[in-house]
């Protein structure tokens, strides 16, 4: 029976996209967004594993949960990444969880939540409605978010790579690629529903495979047949490409279709050939730096955003400056920068030169430092220059200012109305506030 649901996503992009999915197909069966999570008659937590830091804030929010429980009468459903690695964990100790969802079984969990308000259903059943099917991934139909102009849209779920201090491969299983006619068919829909951006989804593209009829699709394949496929959706991007394995056409497919936007998320990870050994990466210093020199030639002008791990087990002062100078050779628009979290059961959890905390602190606090210089100076750069902008939202500052984002993902501010919200605007980039900038519409400068 429909009621009021309360969704909190933590973690990547895949758990959003899922999240959204889930939203949909709830609100299908007639179910509504509650106002507060207080309201609803069903709260789920869509989590995630990554870090430690990200299980923490879970087990922050269980306690929040168990409290609005004493007083009322609600479902606590806990899904997604630390839902799969610490099931038992999680039923022991917070008997105040119903239903513990891995990264399985997300395709009928709406019809389940549906379910769950009738009281007639035991626990033992709930539990049997998963245990039916068996433990293989399917995904989702359409990861929609209303009103959205950009989607997710995973085509890859899993991992094959085995970081050494990665726990993803675990919680999400081996490597699938989802189907052309698959993806075509959201696209579609999501077309339909005026979405004018789309973000490919996978733990690393570039290894997307399928075996269609004859046919082996790899990863530039699809990107073509999606080109050819849409009409509507302007730009194309995908999340995440893996250092090692860049497909050389790849890049001329960015160079050469306007639709494919200019910035690609690299995670380099680390600037030491011997840490990025032992992080089992598969390429070294001097391949990424050569992988972007090709990527800078090729497309010029080519934003490049990337992931940083410090504090890896055996890092020394000389590695960790390695990494420095990485980041000033490359001058990358922006980077997600983490010190190292053990994660129980994999290699590195094990490796016995693990660093202080303290020492961990200490050198991503200078990696931030020095990023957030250089992320302001590349930005600083562009201040006078034209870039296409879709419009996303009216600015929560501002209700005569609209919020968008560039091909370079960045946000920015100019004066616009309601309407325009959904369309591309040539903007001037007139200044900096943070890291958004600030700007006005103007005519399409002369190619
Ligand atoms: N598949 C992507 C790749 O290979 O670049 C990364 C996906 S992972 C979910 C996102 C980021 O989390 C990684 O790039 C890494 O920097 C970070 N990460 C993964 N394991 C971590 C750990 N044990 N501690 C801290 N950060 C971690
Ligand atoms: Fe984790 Fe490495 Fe897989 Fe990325 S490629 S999800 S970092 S194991
Ligand atoms: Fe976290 Fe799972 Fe994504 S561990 S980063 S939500 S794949």
């Amino acid at each position: 029976m429909p009621g009021k649901y309360w969704l909190e996503i933590y973690g990547c992009q895949m758990n959003f996209a899922e999240g959204y999915a889930l939203e949909s197909e709830l609100k299908k069966l007639g179910w509504k967004q509650a106002g507060t999570a207080e309201e609803a008659d069903v709260a789920i937590l869509h989590t995630c594993s990554v870090r430690q830091t990200a299980e923490n804030r879970i087990w922050g929010r269980l306690g929040f949960f168990k409290h609005i429980k004493q007083s009322k009468h609600q479902k606590l459903i806990v899904m997604g990444c630390m839902a799969e690695r610490l099931k038992n964990e999680i039923v022991q100790r917070e008997p105040s969880v119903d239903l513990v969802v891995g990264n399985y079984h997300k395709e009928y969990l709406a019809d389940i939540i549906d379910g769950l308000q009738d009281q007639d259903i035991s626990h033992a059943e709930r539990k049997e409605a998963f245990l039916k099917h068996e433990k293989e991934f399917r995904f989702q139909k359409l990861h929609y978010r209303e009103n959205d102009f950009h989607a997710y849209l995973p085509i890859m779920h899993g991992c094959n790579n085995f970081c050494t201090y990665c726990i993803v491969p675990y919680v999400r299983g081996r490597e699938i690629s989802r189907s052309p006619e698959e993806i075509l068919d959201e696209i579609s829909q999501l077309e339909s529903r005026g979405v004018k951006e789309i973000s490919l989804l996978g733990q690393n593209v570039n290894s997307y495979s399928y075996q269609d009829g004859r046919t082996k699709v790899d990863f530039p394949d699809i990107l073509e047949r999606i080109l050819d496929h849409s009409r509507d959706i302007e730009w194309i991007r995908f999340i995440t490409s893996h250092p090692k394995d860049v497909p050389p056409r790849l890049i001329d497919l960015i160079q050469e279709q306007p639709r494919i936007c200019r910035h690609v998320h690299l995670p380099v990870q680390h600037g030491s050939s011997s840490v990025l050994q032992r992080m089992n990466r598969k390429y070294s210093r001097e391949d990424f730096l050569d992988l972007v020199r090709r990527m800078k030639e090729k497309v010029p002008g080519i934003s490049l955003t990337t992931d940083i791990l410090i504090g890896f087990p055996g890092e020394g002062e000389k590695d960790f400056q390695d990494t420095l100078s990485l980041l000033r050779e490359v001058r990358f628009d922006d980077a997600f920068m983490y010190y190292y979290n053990v994660r129980e059961g994999t290699p590195a959890a094990q490796f016995d030169d693990q660093l202080p905390k303290e020492l961990k602190l200490e050198r991503l606090d200078e990696v931030i430092q020095l990023q957030r210089s250089i992320s302001h100076e590349i930005r600083m750069q562009r201040i006078g220059t034209v870039e296409k902008v879709l419009a996303e939202s009216v600015s929560r500052r501002n209700s005569s200012e609209l919020l968008g984002r560039t091909e370079r993902d960045q946000m920015t501010v100019f004066p616009g109305t309601k309407a325009q919200i959904g369309g591309f605007f040539h903007v001037r980039l007139e200044e900096l506030h943070g890291n958004t900038f600030k700007g006005s519409i103007c005519e399409e400068p002369e190619a």
